[in-house]
Formats: structure tokens, sequence, C-alpha cells
């Protein structure tokens, strides 16, 4: 049965996961702290528990993926489920075969969770709305939904701050680059600002800042230097030029000089400040290569957390329970 939100039970438990908006800051907090749990099962020799054993998991990822739909089904595996990667591309969705005809034979197949990644918003939430309906036992999590929401890469970015930073109370962070059709930053100023961080910023050029940013609790910067001024965390994103619709930037080469991370601009952060970014980078547009690999980019390590993170969430919907087992 559906609550006002979907992807929670009645009793305020995880269902589906499908955006960070309006989760629960202690439910975030059980997904970071079960993720702490699940970090040093990747240093066993056996990298395996038993939580999800017997579940099947599909994976079915519409728009291309390097690091979620692989650490999506490492996480599934070292939590002992059967995982199937839809291959989108040989599958009837080329035949025109609706999306939702897709999931009913897939739940045919029983299948007990769908990872979903679409280039439409609103994808998961439509499949989860539709397995309510069907198959209440079947779990969704949103692995990307067009510029909506990246609810697991909004969850290990505030995993890695945590880490790094212990606390949210007393910490600046900066977002930086394409914030109109990120997905990444709007999960992530969601989960921010639930978890109590006083002072998010959103830095970039007024074409790809959305108006919608001042009602999210957040603060609007277009010079780079004012804005990263004092920061503990520095976010960085891609230019996401496939979802860009007309010319928004003079060219790549203009947006790095204003607003692409160099030594210089990251020396107006704090000393210790870290530098995140959710991957895939394009290095020289948004992000030296030496700060890339510097000594205060976290970035491979929040690769390394996104397995638990989603280990973590996989638990708690996996059989409609809500709750880690
Ligand atoms: N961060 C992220 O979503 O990367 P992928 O597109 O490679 O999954």
């Amino acid at each position: 049965m559906l609550t006002a939100n979907p992807q929670l039970t009645p009793d305020k438990k995880l269902r589906h996961l499908l955006t960070t908006e309006g989760l629960p800051k202690s439910l975030i907090e059980n997904i970071l702290d079960t993720a702490a749990q699940f970090v040093s099962v990747g240093d066993r020799d056996v990298k395996k528990v038993p939580l999800l054993r017997g579940k099947s998991v599909f994976n079915l990822f519409f728009e291309n993926s390097t690091r979620t739909r692989t650490t999506f089904e490492i996480a599934a595996k070292r939590l002992s489920a059967d995982v199937i990667n839809l291959n989108i591309n040989a599958s009837s969705t080329s035949k025109g075969e609706s999306l939702v005809d897709t999931i009913d034979n897939l739940i045919a197949m029983d299948a007990d969770m769908f990872v979903v990644r679409h280039a439409q918003s609103g994808a998961a939430h439509l499949i989860a709305k539709h397995v309510n309906a069907v198959r209440p036992n079947v779990a969704v999590i949103n692995a990307g939904d067009g510029r909506h929401a990246h609810p697991t890469q909004g969850l290990l970015d505030m995993y890695t701050i945590r880490h790094y930073k212990k606390s949210f109370h007393n910490l600046s962070v900066a977002i930086v680059g394409d914030i109109l059709h990120s997905r990444v930053a709007r999960s992530g100023i969601h989960a921010l600002t639930t978890l109590g961080c006083p002072d998010v910023r959103v830095i970039g050029p007024k074409t790809l800042i959305p108006t919608e940013c001042e009602r999210m609790g957040v603060s609007v910067h277009h010079d780079m230097l004012r804005g990263i001024e004092g920061c503990d965390v520095v976010m960085m994103l891609r230019l996401q030029n496939e979802r860009m619709e007309g010319p928004l930037l003079p060219s790549a080469q203009e947006f790095f000089k204003s607003y692409g991370l160099t030594a210089e601009k990251l020396a107006r952060a704090k000393a210790d400040a870290i530098v995140m970014h959710p991957g895939p980078m394009n290095r020289g547009v948004e992000i030296e290569s030496t700060i890339a690999d510097g000594r205060q980019a976290v970035i491979l390590p929040q690769v390394t957390f996104g397995i638990a993170v989603r280990m973590a969430v996989m638990s708690m919907v996996g059989a409609g329970r809500g709750d880690a087992a």
C-alpha cells in the first residue's frame, strides 16, 4: 500500500528508493550507518553476506553507466542475490515493447527487485506505481532518471562527506557546474539540507542554474572564486551535453576558464577541503587533471563507498520489510 511518499511504507520504512527528497533524516542516517557495517565486507576473502540469498535483482539500464550499474551488480552479488543484467539494446524494447510490458514480463520471471536507470524523469516512479498495483513485494530502486534524481549517488556522496568530515553541522558545501541538468545535484541538495548542512552553495553560469535552487534552501553564485571561498567540500559536476537543448555556453574552454576547478580556485576553499565528482569526469572541462588526481580528491573512494551504500539500500528494501535484516 502506498503512503503520501510512495517510497515509504505506512510505518515510514523504505519500500522503494526513488528520490532523496522527503526521505526522513533518521532514515538517511540509518542507510549511512548500515552502509558503514557493509564497508568491511569488501576486505574479506569471501566478500559475501546472505541477506538477499534466493532473491532476483534485475538491473535495467536504459541509459549508459559505468559506476552505478557495476557497483549495483557488485552490491547485489555481495548480498548473495541472483543478478540479471538486461541488455536493453538486445531486448524487445527495440521492437517497440513498452516499459510496463517489459516490467510485467520480468515480474512473470519472479523478479524481486528492479534497479532502473532511464533518460526520462519519472520512469522509476512509474514502475514503482505499477509494481505496487500488480506485485507489491517487488522493490524499485532509481539508479538515475533524466535530470530528476539519482538517490544512491546522493547517499554515497553523503557517506563520503560524513566519512571525511564526520558531521554535517558547520559544513560549507559547494556544488559547481551544470546544476540545471544534474540529478546528482538535486539528490545531493535534498540530502544535505535534510541532514542539517547549514551552507549549501551552487555555483555556475546563469544558463546552468535552475530557478528552483533558491527555494531548495541553497545560495546561488555565479563567481566561482567567491562561491568557493572557505568551503569544506567542493563537488564538481560534468557538463551534461546530452541533456542540453540548444547552446547554453560559449564553449567548453570558456566554461573551464570560469568554472573549471584549478589549483588557483581550490586555494580559496579551506586547506583541508575535499574534492568530489560523481563521474564520468571530463578533465580540462570541469576539473584540472592535477586536482582530479591530487591529495584532496576523494573521487575514487566515492566509487568504493557506493558499493556499501547500495548494499545498504538493497538490503533495506530487499524483502519489502524496509529495515536491514
Ligand atoms: N555517477 C554516475 O552515475 O556514473 P555512471 O553514469 O557511470 O553510472
